[in-house]
C-alpha cells in the first residue's frame, strides 16, 4: 500500500516511487495541517515543520487563535476563521455568513481509484494506486467535505479532489470550492513556472522567481483558454531539465480556472488550484454534493525532464482512454489550409487520390460541409451535409475515399451556432444571451447553452445521423470562441453562478455520449487551435490540435511549452504549405516534416499543389513517422535545447521505455558564421549498453553519449533539421 495511517502520532503518508506526502492531525480539534511533500523519506516524521510552537503565540486566554490558524500549514484552508491566506472552501450559508473551518472526522484508505460523476479523472485499480479519503467536517455547521488523494505506485504523482457534502440540513451556497491547496516555506528558494499564450502561439513557458502577494495563471473564458494553461510548476531556483526539485500542479478540467502561487512576509508559500471562483456560486440545497475537478501533483528530484515524465507517464496510461491509447495514430491530410471553404466532392477526391498514392492513411474533411457554409458567417448548428458540395452526400464520398485506401474524418463545431442558421431562426434561445442585450459575436458565432439537456440532445442527434451516415473513423471536435453572455433563462436567479461549470459539465456528457455511440472513433479535440490543450478533454480525446499555427519555427516554441506536461502522443502536428498561412516565413519541407513528426503526424495542404520533389519526400516522412513515431508517443521525452532560449536552435529527444532505441530531432533555426558545432548531453540512456549512431556509426556506451555529450552536425542553411537515430547494439 502506498497509503497509511499511522495512529500514534496522526500522520497520513502516501508515498509515490521518489515523493512522501503527510498529513497530520493536529490538536485534540484535529485540525488537518500539511506536514510535508517532498523527497521521499524513511518512515519518520518532521513535526518541526508545523512550526506549532512559533505560532501558538500564548495570550491572557492561552493560545493565539488567530495567530496559530494563520500560521498552521493547511491542508484545505476554509474562510474567514483566521487563516488570511487564499481559502479553498468558502459556503455562504441563508443568514449570509460565509465562515467555515475543517477538522478531521474519519478516513478511510483503499486501492484503486473511484470515478468522478460526470468529470474526468484519472483511474486506476488496485495494482496501480491507492487511494486516501479523509472525511473532514465544519461541525458548528454541520457540513461534510471529503477529501480524497490518490498516490499511484510506478509514478511520482497524486491527484486530489473534493466532495462538498451538504449535511447542514439547510440550503447553502458555495462560493469557493478549488481542488488542491499546497502549503509550504519559501525562503527565497524557488521559481515559478507557468505557460501563457495567445491564438497561434499557445503555452510559452514563462519562469520567473515566486515574488510577495498572490501571481499566477488563470481563465474566465469559459475554456481553459489559449492565453493560459491550468498549470503551476514550482522549481527550485537552480533547477534545470535535469536536476533539482520541480512541483507541477495541473487540473483536469476544460473550464474557467484560478491556479496562483501565494508568498506571505513570513516565507509562507501556498499554491492553490481550482475553479475560479469568481463567477462561481452553486446552490447546494440540503443533501446535495458537489465534486470539484480533480488537481494532479507532481514531484521531481530530477528537475524539469523528472516532471514530465510523471505527467506524460499519468496521461498517458492513466487518462488518456478508447481504443487508440496504445495504438499509433493514423498520418492524415486535413483540407483546411488546402481548400478552406471552397471544395467540392471532386476536390476532396483530388487531395485523396494524392494522398493515397503517397502512403497516407486518413483524409479528414474540415470545416465548410454542411448548411449553408461557404465563409464563416453563416451556417454553424446545421449539422446536415450539403449536397451542393457534395451530392451524394458524405456516404458517396466517403466510399470513394475508402476504395482508394483512405479512412475518413470529419469537423464538427457542436457547442455553436451561427445567427444565421436555421437553427438560429428556430430557436434563438438555444444561445447564450442576455434578454435585451445584442449578445457579442465572435468569429461571427454564439454559444450554445449545452447545460441545457434539451440543447444537447438537438444538436446530438443531428451530428449522430450524419456520423452514422458514412463510415466516419476521426471526429475533430472544435471549439471556436470564449464564452460571454453567459445566462441561461433555464438557470433561476441564484442558480446563474453555477452556468459556466454545468457549460464544462455538458460538454463532458456530449463527449462521453458520442465515445459510447461510437466505440471506435479515435477523437480529436480542438479549440481555435489549442485553446482547450488540457487534461479534462484529453480523457475523451487521446490527441488535441496544438495550434492554428502550422508554420514549422513558430510550432517549435508552442510544441515546447505543450510537451512540457502534456505527452507529445496527444499533439496534433501537420506539414503545411509555404509560405506560411499564419506567418509568411518558408521553410524546407524536409523541416517541417521534422517539426511535426514527434506529434500526430498529417498533412494540411493541398497534395494537388506540391511539387514533384516535396512529393518525392512523402514517403519518407511517413517511413520515418511509422519507424520514430511510437518512440516520440511512447518514450520518455528529453529536451535537450530549446530555441525559446537560445534563439538558435531546436533539440529534443525521445528513448524508448526498453531504452534500445533514442531518437533526437534538431532544427537548426538560425545557421550562425564560425559557430562551432553544439555539443548536447543525451539523457535516459543505459549507461552500460552501447548504442551506433546513424550519423556517424560510431558506438559509444550510453554514459559516453550523455556525459561526454554529442557533437550536432553543422547544417549549414536557416531552417534546417535532422533527425539521428541511436540502436543499441548487441554486446
Ligand atoms: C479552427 C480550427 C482550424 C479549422 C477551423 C475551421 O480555427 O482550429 O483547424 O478547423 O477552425 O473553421
Amino acid at each position: 500500500m502506498s497509503v497509511s495511517f499511522h495512529e500514534s502520532n496522526g500522520v497520513f503518508r502516501l508515498d509515490t516511487p521518489n515523493a512522501t506526502y503527510m498529513i497530520s492531525l493536529v490538536d485534540e480539534e484535529r485540525f488537518l495541517a500539511h506536514l510535508y511533500f517532498g523527497r521521499r523519506i524513511p518512515d519518520d516524521l518532521p513535526r518541526e515543520m508545523l512550526r506549532i510552537p512559533e505560532e501558538d503565540y500564548p495570550s491572557r486566554k492561552g493560545r493565539e487563535r488567530l495567530a496559530f490558524l494563520d500560521g498552521l500549514p493547511t491542508e484545505y484552508p476554509g474562510h474567514g476563521l483566521g487563516d488570511m491566506k487564499q481559502s479553498c472552501l468558502e459556503v455562504e450559508t441563508p443568514e449570509g455568513y460565509r465562515c467555515c473551518g475543517l477538522t478531521y472526522r474519519d478516513h478511510r484508505i483503499f486501492g484503486g481509484k473511484p470515478k468522478l460523476p460526470g468529470l474526468p479523472a484519472t483511474y486506476g485499480g488496485p495494482e496501480d494506486c491507492d487511494t486516501l479519503e479523509i472525511i473532514a467536517e465544519d461541525k458548528v455547521l454541520g457540513l461534510t467535505v471529503r477529501l480524497f488523494y490518490t498516490a499511484f505506485r510506478k509514478i511520482d504523482a497524486i491527484c486530489r479532489s473534493v466532495r462538498v457534502e451538504n449535511t447542514t440540513g439547510r440550503p447553502l451556497r458555495l462560493r469557493t470550492a478549488l481542488s488542491a491547496c499546497l502549503d509550504m516555506d519559501d525562503q527565497g528558494q524557488y521559481d515559478l513556472l507557468t505557460l501563457h499564450g495567445n491564438w497561434s502561439a499557445e503555452r510559452m513557458i514563462n519562469r520567473r522567481p515566486v515574488t510577495m502577494g498572490k501571481q499566477g495563471v488563470s481563465s474566465r473564458r469559459g475554456i481553459s483558454s489559449h492565453q493560459e494553461q491550468p498549470f503551476l510548476g514550482l522549481l527550485e531556483r537552480t533547477a534545470t531539465q535535469t536536476r533539482g526539485q520541480v512541483y507541477g500542479m495541473n487540473l483536469v478540467y476544460s473550464g474557467n480556472f484560478l491556479g496562483q502561487a501565494e508568498l506571505t512576509q513570513q516565507g509562507q508559500l501556498r499554491l492553490v488550484l481550482g475553479i475560479h471562483p469568481e463567477d462561481f456560486c452553486w446552490h447546494l440545497e440540503a443533501g446535495e454534493a458537489f465534486q470539484t475537478p480533480e488537481a494532479v501533483l507532481t514531484y521531481s528530484c530530477t528537475g524539469i525532464s523528472g516532471m514530465t515524465h510523471a505527467f506524460h507517464d499519468l496521461y498517458r496510461n492513466h487518462l488518456i482512454r478508447g481504443p487508440y491509447k496504445n495504438k499509433p495514430r493514423p498520418s492524415l491530410v486535413n483540407n483546411w489550409e488546402a481548400t478552406y471553404f471552397r471544395f467540392d466532392t471532386e476536390k476532396i477526391l483530388a487531395i485523396g487520390r494524392e494522398a493515397a498514392a503517397a502512403g497516407i492513411e486518413m483524409l479528414v474533411l474540415d470545416d465548410g460541409w454542411f448548411g449553408k457554409r461557404d465563409d464563416d458567417c453563416s451556417g454553424l448548428g446545421d449539422w446536415v451535409v450539403n449536397e451542393g458540395k457534395l451530392p451524394g452526400g458524405l456516404k458517396h464520398l466517403v466510399e470513394e475515399l475508402n476504395r482508394m485506401g483512405l479512412r475518413f474524418g470529419l469537423w464538427v463545431e457542436p457547442e455553436m451556432v451561427s445567427p444565421d442558421s436555421d437553427l438560429y431562426r428556430a430557436h434563438p434561445d438555444y444561445a447564450l444571451q442576455i434578454p435585451g442585450r445584442v449578445p457579442t459575436e465572435s468569429r461571427q458565432q454564439l454559444v450554445l447553452d449545452i447545460s441545457r439537456k434539451e440543447v444537447r440532445d438537438h444538436v446530438y442527434a443531428m451530428i449522430h445521423k450524419v456520423l452514422s451516415s458514412a463510415n466516419v473513423e476521426y471526429v475533430k471536435w472544435d471549439m471556436n470562441r470564449a464564452l460571454t453572455d453567459v445566462y441561461s433563462p433555464a438557470l433561476g436567479p441564484d442558480r446563474q453562478g453555477e452556468l459556466y461549470h454545468r457549460y464544462v459539465l455538458g460538454v463532458y456528457e456530449l463527449q462521453e455520449r458520442l465515445l459510447t455511440d461510437f466505440p471506435n472513433l479515435l477523437l480529436e479535440n480542438c479549440c481555435s487551435g489549442g485553446g482547450r490543450f488540457d487534461p479534462g478533454m484529453l480523457y475523451y480525446s487521446p490527441q488535441i490540435w496544438t495550434s492554428d499555427n502550422t508554420e514549422a519555427i513558430d510550432r517549435l516554441r508552442i510544441q515546447e511549452g505543450t510537451s512540457l506536461i502534456y505527452p507529445l502522443s496527444s499533439m496534433g502536428a501537420h506539414v503545411a504549405a509555404c509560405p506560411s498561412h499564419t506567418n509568411n516565413r518558408t521553410t524546407p519541407f524536409a523541416t517541417r516534416g521534422r517539426v511535426a513528426l514527434p506529434g500526430c503526424f498529417g498533412y494540411e495542404l493541398d497534395m494537388t499543389k506540391l511539387t514533384p520533389e516535396e512529393k518525392a519526400l512523402i514517403p519518407g516522412q511517413l517511413e520515418e513517422y511509422r519507424k520514430y513515431g511510437p518512440v516520440f508517443h511512447n518514450g520518455d521525452y528529453y529536451r535537450l535545447a530549446s530555441f525559446g532560449e537560445n534563439h538558435a536552435c531546436d533539440v529534443i529527444m525521445a528513448v524508448s521505455k526498453d531504452k534500445r532505441v533514442a531518437v533526437i530531432n534538431y532544427v537548426e533555426v538560425e545557421n550562425r558564421a564560425r559557430c562551432r558545432a553544439l555539443r548536447v548531453e543525451l539523457a535516459g540512456l543505459e549507461e552500460t549498453a552501447l548504442y551506433r549512431s546513424s550519423l556517424t556509426g560510431e558506438v559509444r556506451s550510453g554514459a559516453g553519449w550523455m556525459y561526454a555529450g554529442m557533437l550536432l552536425p553543422r547544417l549549414e542553411w536557416d531552417y534546417s533539421s535532422a533527425l539521428i537515430v541511436l540502436e543499441a547494439v548487441a554486446q
